[in-house]
């Protein structure tokens, strides 16, 4: 039988998707699109507990199945401890988004040696970790899929981000070379690169920010967490079943205009 509830998803009922930061904005969209689709979803959080208690409470309400684990994916130990709990909730890992990360700004002037290393590891040592973890599970299962949260700004650099657009580039390109280490093992691995996205009071916090992206959007509008979901559900699906090393751009068209 089936658990989806959003016809318009593909069919990932019976499968097992463990989301890394899904006590944030996008991480909840992401969950919420894999639990629309069926799949049993793992959210993890790290101090955000109860945001992601009530999200797994709320998918439960509407009929999916949801459990939550803890971990500061800084720590490698706790990236593998984190992929072991997560298989063993239903024998199983199908699935791992890592969305997890810090966004801070700071210029290069002001940039020091651990704040640099700091956004390296929460943004991208996670990441490679938890999909080193994961592979390991998925080689013995026959396969899966992983998918990195990166972000246009891993092509198109911002000001006082040069830690964090260095950290996403180089998770665009650990998708593309785990996808050619792991292939083999069955496992796809691919990126997701989102724009801006919405998140709840972002209009009066950055109203200017919010005016010049609507304006250079083709499509006019901010992102969706759920956007991204779709994206990740997609890539997780047997319809992406022949993409691996891939960086789905999810940004309404900013990143389509010329830069000359
Ligand atoms: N927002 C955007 O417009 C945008 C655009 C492009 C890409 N992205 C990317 O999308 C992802 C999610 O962003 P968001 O906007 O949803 O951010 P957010 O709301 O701040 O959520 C960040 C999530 O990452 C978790 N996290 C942070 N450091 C961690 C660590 N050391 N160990 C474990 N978990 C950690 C947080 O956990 P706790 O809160 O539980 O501590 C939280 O769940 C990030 O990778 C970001 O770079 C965002």
């Amino acid at each position: 039988m089936s658990n989806r509830t959003d016809p318009n998803l593909p069919d990932l009922t019976g499968t097992v998707a463990l989301i890394t930061g899904a006590s944030g904005g996008i991480g909840a969209g992401i969950a919420s699109r894999f639990s629309a689709s069926g799949a049993a979803v793992v959210l993890h959080y790290r101090r955000g507990r109860e945001a992601a208690e009530d999200l797994a409470d709320q998918l439960r309400a509407d009929g999916g199945q949801a459990v939550t684990l803890g971990a500061d994916l800084t720590d490698d130990a706790a990236c593998h401890a984190l992929m072991r709990q997560a298989t063993d909730w239903q024998g199983r890992l199908d699935t791992l988004v890592d969305n997890a990360g810090i966004q801070p700004v700071l210029p290069l002037p002001q940039m020091t040696a651990d704040a640099w290393r700091h956004m390296l590891d929460a943004d991208l040592t996670s990441a490679v970790s938890c999909t080193q973890a994961a592979a390991r599970v998925m080689a013995g299962a026959g396969g899966g899929a992983v998918v990195h949260i990166a972000s246009i700004e891993g092509t198109h650099p911002a000001a006082g981000h040069a830690h964090y657009a260095a950290a996403k580039a180089a998770l665009i390109m650990h998708a593309r070379v785990a996808a050619l280490e792991y292939g083999p093992a069955g496992i796809r691995v691919n990126a997701v690169s989102p724009g801006l996205i919405h998140r709840p009071g972002i209009e009066q916090a950055w109203p200017e920010g919010v005016r010049r992206w609507q304006a250079a959007a083709p499509l006019r509008r901010l992102g969706r967490a759920e956007d991204v979901g779709d994206a990740c559900v997609f890539l997780a699906s047997p319809l992406a079943g022949w993409i691996t090393g891939h960086n789905l751009v999810v940004d309404g068209g900013v990143t389509t205009h010329p830069t000359w």
